[in-house]
């Protein structure tokens, strides 16, 4: 849940990291520091608060001579965000130091232990364990050290290593983490993800789990699993600089908003062939689909949403059972998963450690997983036995959002799929729906047009305490993710519920003026939906509706505000539906003056448990 980066080469190494970090940010951003070969030997400057404070302390890294460091922002899992405790960490002996993104889980064990032997330590992190114990095994060879101080250490690391007495060189290794690697015109890289160093080049080496890197100004050396020097493919990633920029836009957030149709429509292109759905990038045959006798869609978060709008269309359509769980309680569920079984495996990342350890899980158990992810590369997207890439290009904004309607994408590519194959949809239908989807965007974008409607509904509610979403079918499945965009980035309470639920508890909380987000786009629950608005209505609330446009002036009767929504084919409104509900979020939290693209507690890739 942290960013590090990594460089050694001809150039001032501080300002490069610090750029690095600017761009890996989005992934922790409680503290920042680096650390760097200067002529004065290893020097550590870091910092509590976001990577300006470090930036105004360093001037941008100018102040820091020296062409090899590393660099790390900070989401803290061990020990409180403070100077003591940010990264990077150095050995009390001043000979190793590291920048670290995971958790070392026998990290007290290792510290009594180290204790015990003199060492003194200084923070209350993990990590530091890791900078003590190489340097406890250190003897003038540091990658024996460091492969013995691994050795011992529990848990998730992807760990950037310097030493005082090697000035030219910096080592790198991962287990459970990303950590790509990449040669640039002035030297080479390290980087928790291609953000940081896009702006360098394109051509990366992902590092696998047990794999060691030595990195000198003219050679990148990878050492696999039997600590053998090894060759490793260059990949080229095809996102420019610019897709991780803001591109003159006040926020990333508000950027990828308004990318959502682009990026609707690229993911579901390459998969449309001659009017029909063309998903041969799988291994997976129609023969294997068709055997599969349950489906399990696995995520976290936003992901899990997209999960439980995936269920109600496989079922309806496919008419296969499937679960959607949390990933984080499938992976200690023991949950009835056998070869029969068809994993689906949400994640934007690719690198969610408990959506990572379910699907390790689902395997363990005999299913076949296919992954939904949307970076090159990712752990998830390796080890899946497919995976379908949304591509949504790198989503920067701690919220996701375009990254969603790009999974919705696929989930709906998946679901006509799977029905044409089982022979549950007529073809009319698949062509009538394949139609709508391909015409999608343009409706996309007409809602988007009307984003001031819903800056003026924040302005009217963006003071509100407590906000309830409520739905039914795929509109509760909608409510949950518009529930989640306004908590993350506005930090008001909010919670969505199944319409048909609030009166078996949960409406003795609506009070006088309380506000309900209502969703009531589903056609053949609008009337169940808006029997559930007069409930809410007569015990004072204050209703936000959300309906199709034909029924716009049934809606205005029953509602205090109400956004219309262009009809589309039931199985795709969640695309439409989702929209407004961003927009609603993202101007509440720019009225509440909050940190949208960083929302506090938050990080964009939650890759410890
Ligand atoms: C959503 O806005 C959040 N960033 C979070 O809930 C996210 O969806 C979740 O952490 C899953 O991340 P993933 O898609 O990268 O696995």
């Amino acid at each position: 849940m942290c960013g590090i980066v990594g460089y050694i080469g001809k150039e001032q190494a501080a300002p490069i990291l610090l750029e690095g970090l600017r761009r890996l940010e989005y992934r922790g951003y409680d503290s920042a520091g680096v650390s760097v070969h200067t002529s004065e030997g290893l020097q550590v400057v870091k910092a509590t608060g976001r990577l300006d404070v470090l930036g105004g302390l360093t001037d941008d890294g100018r102040r820091i001579d020296g062409t090899a460091g590393i660099g790390h922002t900070r989401w803290a899992t061990h020990g409180e965000p403070s100077d003591t405790n940010s990264h990077p960490h150095m050995s009390h002996r001043g000979k190793i130091v590291v920048v670290h993104n995971g958790i070392i889980e026998n990290y007290r064990e290792l510290k009594e232990k180290l204790i015990r032997r003199g060492v003194v330590f200084s923070s209350d992190t993990d990590t530091e364990v890791v900078a003590q114990l190489i340097d406890y095994y250190y003897n003038g060879d540091l990658t024996d050290a460091v492969y013995r101080a691994i050795d011992r250490v529990e848990g998730s690391y992807a760990l950037g290593i310097l030493s005082a007495d090697y000035p030219d060189r910096i080592l790198a290794v991962r287990r459970d983490n990303p950590l790509i690697l990449a040669k640039g015109e002035t030297g080479n890289f390290l980087a928790s993800d291609v953000t940081a160093i896009l702006k360098y080049t394109r051509d990366v080496i992902y590092l696998e789990d047990g794999e060691l890197a030595v990195l000198t100004r003219d050679q990148l050396s990878v050492y696999d699993v039997y600590r053998e020097n090894t060759e490793k493919a260059v990949v080229r990633v095809d996102w420019e600089v610019s897709a991780a920029e803001k591109g003159g836009h006040p926020h990333f957030m508000f950027k990828e908003i308004l990318e959502q149709p682009e990026v609707f429509q690229k993911t579901i292109a390459p998969r449309i062939k001659d009017g029909a759905i063309d998903l041969s990038e799988i291994s997976l045959t129609g023969e294997d689909l068709t055997a599969v006798n349950k489906i399990y869609i696995i995520a976290c978060g936003s992901a899990y949403h997209v999960g439980v709008i995936a269920k109600y269309n496989i079922e309806k359509y496919v008419r296969k059972p499937v679960e959607c769980a949390l990933a984080s309680e499938f992976r200690y569920a023991e949950p009835i998963v056998d070869e029969n079984t068809l994993v689906l495996v949400i994640s934007q990342s690719g690198e969610t450690a408990d959506t990572l350890a379910a699907m390790r899980e689902a395997k363990r158990l005999g299913a076949k997983t296919l992954a939904i992810v949307n970076v090159l590369g990712s752990t998830i997207a390796k080890e899946a036995d497919d995976c379908i890439y949304t591509w949504a290009g790198p989503e920067i904004a701690v919220a996701t959002t375009k990254a969603y309607s790009t999974q919705l994408a696929v989930t709906y590519l998946l679901t006509l799929h799977l029905a044409r194959l089982g022979g549950t949809i007529s073809r009319a239908e698949y062509d009538a729906v394949l139609g709508e989807m391909c015409a999608l965007p343009q409706k996309m974008q007409e809602i988007l047009a009307q984003k001031e409607t819903l800056q003026y509904y924040a302005s009217l509610y963006f003071n509100n305490a407590s906000i309830f979403f409520i739905g039914r079918n795929l509109d509760y499945a909608v409510a949950l993710e518009g529930s989640l965009k306004l908590k993350e980035i506005s930090y008001i309470h909010s919670e969505a519920y199944a319409a048909g639920e609030l009166k078996h508890g949960t409406i003795s909380l609506i009070e006088s003026g309380t506000l309900v987000v209502a969703l009531a786009a589903h056609e053949r629950l609008f009337d169940k939906l808006m029997s559930n608005v007069a409930e809410v209505r007569a015990r004072g609330a204050c209703v936000f509706c959300l309906a199709q446009a034909s029924h716009r002036e049934k809606v205005k009767n029953d509602a205090d505000s109400v956004f219309a929504l262009p009809a589309v084919h039931e199985m795709l409104m969640p695309s439409l539906e989702v929209l407004p509900l961003q927009l609603f979020a993202y101007y509440v939290a720019l009225m509440r003056g909050c940190d949208i693209d960083k929302p506090r507690n938050l990080a964009k890739s939650v890759t410890v448990e």
